[in-house]
């Protein structure tokens, strides 16, 4: 959506002024062609995205799309930690982010400093870390994960093995309770996911008995211990696909239920609400991305994803690791 500083001036007329054709999804398609270009999208970008994309998909599945891509640029419609392990497994492709501020607070709430130090205070330990890190975490980690193959990375590394998970807390207490494994957390997490207000879900799940509760895991255990079924978001959605219930409260990122709606026409898909009454449901970060955005994108090739060669170098180990143990 466009804000004209010029209230006589229409949309259409500002769009044309920025060089934005009407037929957004019509030129973006000719870009493509012309360019070589992938477009990749995770399910929390907003509907139009996820329409214009050739691939849409949860953490694992974009990483591993971007690993087996032919195409010469990957435009990431995601967040950067996304884009970055595009680039990471693809140092000589161009990697476009339509908006380079599209962040996120996991990411951010683990800086590489005080994990550099983290770290240091527990040499024996090896570093899982899931995949919402930067680059700099994961040049310092042993093994990435994702939310849809954490479970299955831990039971593989032997007992005996001390671990650090990082960065979110909810995902490794998960993941603990799951494998029976302890593990050393760092103490970060995701906004939207802690947002969900237990309260409100329990009466929500009242006024809808028949509805299942299905969550992700960066979820809050108060919040997780109601769900029946917890899973990344492909597993939400292929949940939702296999289940015979017709309605679900859905407990992660909104921006979701517009592939489950498509899906499985039919069937309800209720958002969970947030604590307080806001918006805070839909990833800030991710909804930095828009189509207009991705369009100009694609026209400028910018913004592109760089980073420092040694980062690089030493962040695809780990995501390799992940990609073979996967
Ligand atoms: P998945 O893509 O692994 O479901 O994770 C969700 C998420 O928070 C991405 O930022
Ligand atoms: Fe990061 Fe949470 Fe947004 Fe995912 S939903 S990008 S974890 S802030």
């Amino acid at each position: 959506m466009f804000v004209t500083a010029d209230p006589t001036t229409s949309e259409q007329d500002f769009k044309a002024s920025l060089g934005i054709p009407q037929d957004l999804f019509a030129a973006i398609e000719i870009l493509k062609k012309d360019l070589n270009a992938i477009v990749l999208a995770h399910y929390y970008q907003e509907a139009d995205i996820q329409d214009v994309a050739d691939y849409i998909g949860d953490s694992l599945g974009l990483s591993q799309k971007a690993a087996e891509t032919e195409a010469e640029v990957i435009v990431f419609a995601g967040v950067h930690f996304m884009a970055e392990t595009a680039k990471i497994l693809n140092p000589d492709k161009l990697v476009l982010l339509p908006d380079l501020d599209a962040g996120c607070s996991l990411a951010d709430s683990c800086p590489p400093d005080q994990f550099a130090a983290f770290k240091a205070k527990h040499p024996d330990h090896i570093v899982v870390s899931y995949i919402n890190c930067t680059a700099e975490i994961k040049a310092m980690s042993d093994i990435i994960c994702t939310s849809s193959n954490a479970v299955k990375l831990i039971n593989q590394i032997p007992e005996d093995q001390p671990i650090i998970f990082a960065p979110d807390r909810n995902l490794g207490r998960y993941v603990m309770q799951q494998t029976g494994r302890e593990m050393v957390l760092w103490d970060g997490s995701c906004i939207v996911h802690e947002t969900f207000s237990e309260r409100k879900l329990v009466e929500l799940k009242v006024a809808n008995p028949k509805a299942e509760i299905i969550a992700h895991p960066e979820c809050e255990p108060q919040v997780l211990s109601h769900a029946d079924f917890i899973g990344s978001t492909t597993a939400l959605l292929n949940y939702s696909q296999q289940s015979p219930s017709e309605a679900f409260i859905v407990v992660t990122e909104a921006g979701i239920i517009h592939q489950m709606e498509k899906d499985v026409p039919g069937k309800q898909f209720i958002p969970a609400p947030p604590e307080n009454q806001c918006a805070c449901n839909e990833c800030p970060h991710m909804r930095l991305n828009t189509l207009e955005k991705l369009y100009l994108a694609m026209k400028n090739q910018s913004p592109e994803i760089t980073m420092a060669e040694d980062i690089q170098k030493a962040a695809l180990k780990p995501i390799q690791r992940m990609l073979e143990m996967s």
